[in-house]
């Protein structure tokens, strides 16, 4: 399948390319189911289906989220990838504006594993961590997640989701897209570089070491 560069287009039936369409609301407790298939072990993971459908309920109405969403043709959501240009100021609006819905899992999270509450405050650390900062300017984004149905990977999904999200940051003005994955997730680390990304730092996150990958998109 060749990687799409047209943001919004419908399942193709010919070649069976999948629709690429904005991340919105009713995506979201797929997002959050593929996230946890796609990231086992992982900290956000960790919080449940109930708090990942939060966030990312949050994001596509927020000023400071945006993503795509890959439609089969019954209309079944085979991959999503998710952007944000404040990682910060996104997590303060699902704090905010969300509050109700986040607080009852969270809460019922942290009862049942109380270490948890130690990875949230870390979590708050991660943009100086990471060193990807936000700058208010919105000339960086940071690609948070971008999953695939395992029985769908490999078709090039992936790719034109990444494509699709390239697309629509070179639109906002984003210069630079950056990705954080676990050192040890060497596929993701290979579609990344084949896709253009390059290779920065590597740094601690929930004890777990994490590289730090960044593209140039408005020169490309
Ligand atoms: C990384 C990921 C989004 C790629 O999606 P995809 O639809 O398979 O992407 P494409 O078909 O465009 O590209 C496939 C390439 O991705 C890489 N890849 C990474 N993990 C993979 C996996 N578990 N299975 C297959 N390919 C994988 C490989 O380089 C593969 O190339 P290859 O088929 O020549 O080996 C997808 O594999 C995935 O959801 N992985 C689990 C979640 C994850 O790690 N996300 C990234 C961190 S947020």
């Amino acid at each position: 399948m060749n990687a799409t560069h047209s943001p919004d287009h419908p399942f193709n039936r010919s070649t069976r390319q999948p629709a690429i369409l904005p991340l919105t609301l009713a995506h979201a407790a797929d997002a959050a189911r593929l996230h946890i298939l796609g990231q086992p072990g992982t900290f956000l993971t960790a919080l449940g289906g109930d708090v990942l459908t939060v966030l990312y309920r949050t994001l596509p109405v927020s000023p400071v989220g945006y993503g795509y969403a890959a439609l089969g043709e019954n209309g079944q959501v085979l991959g999503f990838a998710a952007v944000t240009t404040s990682t910060g100021r996104l997590f303060v609006e699902m704090a905010t504006r969300r509050l109700g819905q986040l607080l009852p899992p969270l809460l019922a999270r942290f009862t049942r594993r109380p270490s948890l509450i130690l990875r949230s405050a870390q979590t708050l650390l991660y943009p100086l961590l990471a060193g990807n900062a936000d700058t208010g300017s919105g000339s960086c984004a940071e690609l948070l997640a971008i999953m695939t149905e395992p029985a769908a990977r490999s078709q090039g999904i992936g790719g034109a989701l990444l494509a699709a999200v390239c697309a629509e940051c070179r639109s906002r003005g984003v210069a630079e897209l950056t990705v954080t994955v676990d050192a040890a997730n060497q596929g993701a680390r290979r579609f990344y570089q084949r896709h253009g990304f390059v290779y920065c730092k590597e740094f601690f996150l929930y004890g777990r070491a994490m590289a730090l990958y960044t593209r140039e998109l408005l020169s490309l």
